[in-house]
């Protein structure tokens, strides 16, 4: 059964007193959402502790908003999946476009890191997305492929059940500027097809794949109404409990 996700992105914001607050403002709200909606939120490391304590035995999951590549040891300011887990993660973000345009995040890392995060039963939200030089020449679908089949093609079907995909067209992110529900539908089912292609039709229909790029209530509405678009990965709204709780409303 596909599920439907709405994933707040806190990026490189908050202190860990005001995300503490964010999170219970977050859970407070969250009454109101329909059962079968998923809410994750994302922290920054220096969070996950005091925001996993704060959220225990609630509906919302915790996600890092990445993993190291390798399992432990000299790897200095590195943060393991063993870790997250222990710190109270059941998810992590990883290949945000963030990660890529400024830390060098690779397919071939981000390979090694879906491969850890999934041994230590933490899912993945995988972020796939074109920027705005590759949209302008025609070259999404392609770069989105080639994203998808470089990493998620090196997993099996089983294993695609503990990942979701985030297509964030890197030119909608905190730009004010988001896909039209048409341009979000049309590669979202794209992606859905590149994953029937390969792994079956079972697996592309169960595959949960958001939507993230300005979403905010006011669009979420329109994007979550698309058969391929099932849900968000909010970053801007996401640290506002009101704007992020409006999203999940928008179902
Ligand atoms: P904005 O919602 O701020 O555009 O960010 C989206 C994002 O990058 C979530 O990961």
């Amino acid at each position: 059964m596909r599920k439907f996700i709405v994933a707040g992105n806190w990026k490189m914001n908050t202190t860990v007193p005001e995300g503490v607050e964010l999170a219970k403002a977050v859970l407070e709200k969250a009454k109101d959402i329909p059962a079968n909606v998923e809410l994750i939120v994302a922290p920054p490391f220096t969070h996950l502790v005091s925001v996993a304590d704060a959220l225990k035995g609630s509906r919302i999951a915790v996600s890092a908003q990445n993993c190291a590549d390798e399992e432990k040891g000299a790897f200095t300011g590195e943060v393991s999946a063993d870790m997250l887990v222990s710190a109270g993660c059941s998810y992590t973000i990883l290949g945000h476009s963030e990660r890529r345009q400024y830390y060098g995040e690779t397919d071939a890392k981000l390979v090694k890191k879906v491969r850890l995060a999934l041994s230590r039963n933490l899912k993945v939200i995988l972020c796939v997305g074109e920027n705005l030089k590759e949209r302008e020449a025609g070259k999404h679908f392609d770069v989105v492929r080639a994203q998808i089949e470089n990493v998620l093609f090196n997993f099996s079907a089983e294993e695609l059940k503990s990942i979701v995909i985030a297509y964030e067209p890197v030119w909608a992110i905190g730009t004010g500027k988001t896909a039209t529900a048409e341009q979000a539908e049309e590669i979202h089912r794209c992606i859905r097809s590149i994953i029937e292609e390969k792994f079956g039709p079972a697996a592309a229909d169960d595959m949960t794949i958001l939507y993230g790029g300005s979403c905010k209530p006011s669009n979420a509405k329109e994007l979550f109404a698309c058969p391929d678009i099932d849900g968000g990965l909010i970053g801007g709204a996401a640290l506002k409990a009101d704007d992020f709780i409006g999203i999940a409303l928008s179902f």
